[in-house]
């Protein structure tokens, strides 16, 4: 575990890492959550681009979670926040980045393309994740198995609750969302998961040292390689 003092430290912690990772490999494949915890990382990566000290404008980005029902340009897109986040400050061009869909005629389809964009891309080097108050990771809430692709799901009122915050109220939230299914995440080559804040303290310690169990998807964690998780005292306990 990368322990850190504070959420500063733990955003300056994760994006040297990050920024290793594309120092060795410039055009790496990434999956970026959005979600509040790592935008402290992303702006300190945004930082080090200014620097220049770092290029991050030829790394392959996919998308991990989208809420469904939504245009694709509604204020609450996740694609937009990412694009703000990060997509846009790092210079990454629209056309290195696979999009899952919030609205699709045939969504098997474009699940079955973005699976295949990975595979054909080598897979993902590097995922970031955060981590979700009942124990998702990316939108797949539990139950979740360690194999569950890349589908649509019905948000639970716990996640609903806690994306409220960001669009408004909770009736801002809306009830689906498309997920890069777990198969997809516990195969990447690296994982960061960071986690900040005592309100996330409980269930990070059932993601790390509880039951491996699809009622705490995180958990799954326990047994992959590569995993990384970045937390601040407040998070870890410590
Ligand atoms: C959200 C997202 C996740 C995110 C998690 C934690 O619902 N689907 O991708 O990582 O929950 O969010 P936050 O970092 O704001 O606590």
């Amino acid at each position: 575990m990368h322990l850190s003092d504070d959420y500063a430290d733990l955003s300056r912690q994760a994006a040297a890492a990050f920024a290793d990772v594309a120092r060795a490999k410039p055009d790496a494949t990434v999956i970026l959550a959005t979600g509040n915890t790592p935008i402290g990382m992303y702006d300190e990566l945004t930082r080090l681009v200014h620097a220049g000290t770092v290029d991050l404008s030829r790394l392959r980005v996919f998308q991990l979670d989208e809420y469904v029902g939504i245009a694709p340009d509604d204020r609450r897109a996740l694609y937009g926040w990412m694009d703000r986040a990060a997509l846009a400050p790092w210079g990454v061009p629209a056309e290195q980045v696979v999009r899952l869909p919030s609205r699709s005629d045939d969504f098997p389809a474009a699940i079955a393309a973005y699976e295949a964009a990975i595979a054909a891309a080598g897979g993902i080097d590097l995922c970031i994740l955060g981590l979700g108050p009942n124990g998702h990771i990316g939108f797949n809430e539990p139950p979740a198995d360690r194999d569950a692709p890349t589908r649509l799901i019905d948000l639970t009122p716990e996640s609903i609750a806690s994306n409220a915050p960001y669009w408004g109220g909770i009736d801002q939230v809306p009830t689906k969302a498309i997920t890069a299914g777990m198969r997809v995440l516990l195969a990447s080559r690296r994982i960061f998961l960071l986690v900040s804040g005592g309100a996330k303290r409980a269930i990070l310690h059932e993601a790390l040292h509880g039951p491996v169990t699809s009622q705490v998807p995180a958990s799954y964690l326990q047994s992959a390689a590569g995993v990384e998780v970045f937390a601040d005292r407040a998070a870890a306990g410590a």
